[in-house]
């Protein structure tokens, strides 16, 4: 097994490159590290490499890297892919932070770019856009979300931090409660990608950048209950949902094996597990707990945004149906504390 201990960048193909260098310098506050006729790669402001775009017809994101711990002997992690099973192959160049990776397929055909030493790219003391801290995590839709589930802990050292029923995971491999996740749906596609910032003044100042650009938030601000993470989204120019989230659940000590206690935790202690089919998306607003926009939530069909609250698919209609109905009598009633 190897030991990831955080992710690098995520690779990002689009039809439009120019389009998505200007989203990502000026919206996101992403520096441009290097520039080469079909490639960029941006970093944080601090010089950590966070998005690769190639350009390319469809919007997908093929590879993801993931770093080991520096020094880490590359011949001797292939010969371990190789015990597990795994074809790998080792490349150079990869960005001008990453000289050297070992490269695989995950079993949804993702490339994994495992590398242990990185350069940081130059400081860059501009001031613009939201300014990110760091690449915070990336979500894909799969169909096979147990198997991936198996893959990321046995081969790839992650921990599972919860589940929501048995469709949705989150992963960590380091202190933060996730940094991948896999959300069930037949078809494999990017889900959204996260961007950590410093505390809740950046959020604010994230939603007034947005609007200022005439980007809508597509969600929130909330406070998720899985993760306890304060978040926005909307959608970059080439659709894909972007995250901008703070406070995300942080697990100091593994062997303690809870998450660092919060005024707003469910449970004490707070440990991993698995929260139910109903448990509600977010804490503050539209879509919390007993409100009748959860209840209508639950019972839309597919075509509703998916986000960590929601199931992907109508997968189980009735139950939806008799959820709000549930709800609704309820809410006539008298208000249901939260937990
Ligand atoms: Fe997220």
């Amino acid at each position: 097994m190897l030991q990831i201990k955080r992710a690098g960048h995520s690779t990002l193909t689009t039809p439009d490159i120019e389009r998505m260098i200007d989203y990502f310098t000026r919206i996101v506050g992403l520096s441009l590290a290097a520039r080469e006729k079909n490639r960029a790669i941006l970093a944080t402001k601090s010089g950590l490499e966070a998005i690769v775009l190639e350009r390319g017809g469809a919007v997908d994101a093929p590879r993801l890297s993931l770093q080991v711990a520096p020094g880490s002997d590359l011949g001797e992690l292939t010969s371990r892919l190789k015990t597990a099973g795994l074809k790998s192959e080792r490349r150079t160049d990869i960005t001008p932070g990453i000289g050297e990776a070992v490269t695989f397929a995950d079993p949804k055909g993702t490339t994994i770019e495992i590398f242990s030493d990185f350069k940081f790219a130059p400081e860059d003391n501009t001031f613009t856009g939201v300014m990110p801290i760091k690449f915070g995590h990336i979500a894909y839709q799969c169909p096979d979300v147990k198997g991936m589930v198996k893959f990321y802990c046995d081969v790839l050292g992650f921990r599972v931090s919860d589940w929501r029923s048995d469709f949705f995971a989150f992963l960590r491999c380091s202190r933060d409660h996730h940094t991948v996740n896999f959300l069930h749906n037949e078809k494999t596609a990017i889900h959204h990608i996260a961007f950590e910032v410093r505390d809740w003044s950046d959020i604010k100042r994230a939603c007034d950048m947005l609007a200022k650009n005439d980007i809508k938030l597509t969600w929130g601000p909330i406070r998720h209950i899985i993760g306890h993470n304060i978040a926005i989204y909307h959608k970059n120019p080439d659709g894909v949902v972007i995250e901008f989230f703070t406070d995300l659940d942080q697990m100091h000590d593994e062997e303690l094996g809870f998450f660092e206690p919060r005024p707003w935790h469910q449970d004490r202690p707070q440990k991993p597990k698995v929260w139910g089919d109903d448990t509600p998306s977010n804490w503050w607003g539209p879509m919390s707990h007993g409100s009748p926009q959860h209840a209508q939530a639950l019972a839309q069909p597919a075509a509703a945004p998916v986000h960590h609250g929601l199931q992907a698919a109508p997968r189980k209609p009735a139950l939806a149906e008799a959820r709000a109905k549930q709800t609704q009598k309820k809410s006539r009633g008298k208000t249901k504390p939260r937990r």
